[in-house]
């Protein structure tokens, strides 16, 4: 089994880690312009992105071609999940191929306009990871067919018009819509920056330059906001315009080496 993952603060690589298989990450295969896997059973583990799947993974998978008996898909979210299902099916055969099996795992929410990352860790018990990620194991195991869409579209229009609305953000690139053109009115970066290049390491898309010289990091506008550069940075310089406090999250079963490896 292969699982293909993209983790920003390590809760997708969290689960990927604990469903077994051979790990690759997806900004990896996407920087060496891998796009064909083949192996009995492939999955997809990824962080939810505005209800639906970020735009990053929206382009890999619609450059991607699985070779596989069974294909299935986890994506990882905080608080409400819109009807990513129904956007990754989409997505998927638009490009050719469907999914088996697609189910979600709630987790810490890592979105830091909207969440406090103090309030969130201390919640985090109540939303049972490892029961969530048994149950999904059990069903990848036994390569069941069920796609969670067919839940949302049963629950009722709401999540189907939510997903309908997500879809512009997270198709385009998210920063634009939520904050517009231009690094500044989004990202923050303090004197207490020490250009160590944390940060440059952990972005999945190279949008972070150390500039020794002139003592600063320099961001470009590659950012689709999967928020690892902030809150992965140790001096806790970095900060998104408008966040609700400057608390930081890294899932306590991925240690900072594994995240920059995938990323890098
Ligand atoms: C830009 C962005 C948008 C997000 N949108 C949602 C959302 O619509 N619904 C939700 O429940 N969680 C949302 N989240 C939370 C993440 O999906 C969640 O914390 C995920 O488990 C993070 O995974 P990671 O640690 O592997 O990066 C969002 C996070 C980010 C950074």
């Amino acid at each position: 089994m292969k699982i293909l993952y993209f983790t920003a603060t390590g809760n997708s690589l969290y689960i990927a880690k604990a469903l077994g298989g051979e790990l690759l990450s997806i900004p990896q295969m996407d920087k060496k312009g891998i796009y064909e896997f083949s192996d009995d059973k492939i999955g997809i583990v990824f962080p939810l992105h505005a209800w639906g799947v970020p735009s990053y993974l929206v382009d890999f998978l619609k450059k991607a071609k699985f070779n596989c008996r069974y294909l299935f898909a986890v994506t990882t979210y905080g608080i409400y999940s819109g009807a990513v299902a129904k956007h990754l099916h989409d997505i998927s055969i638009d490009a050719g191929y469907s999914f088996d099996y697609i189910n979600r795992i709630k987790m810490v929410d890592n979105y830091v306009p909207t969440f406090d990352m103090k309030k969130e860790i201390a919640n985090e018990h109540k939303k049972e990871v490892s029961k969530q990620l048994q149950a999904i194991k059990l069903d990848i195991e036994s390569s069941k067919k069920w796609l969670l869409k067919e839940n949302m579209l049963q629950k009722g229009a709401f999540n189907y018009m939510a997903s309908r609305a997500g879809r512009p953000f997270n198709e385009k690139r998210l920063k634009v819509h939520v904050y517009g053109e231009g690094i500044d009115n989004y990202l923050q970066v303090e004197d207490s920056c020490t250009q160590c290049g944390i940060c440059s390491k952990v972005c999945p898309v190279d949008n972070i330059e150390v500039d020794h010289e002139k003592g600063k990091i320099k961001l470009s506008d590659k950012c689709f906001m999967c928020f690892a550069c902030l809150h992965h940075c140790p001096s806790n310089a970095i900060h998104v315009n408008g966040q609700v406090s400057r608390d930081r999250y890294i899932n306590s079963n991925v240690q900072l080496k594994e995240i920059v490896d995938s990323n890098i």
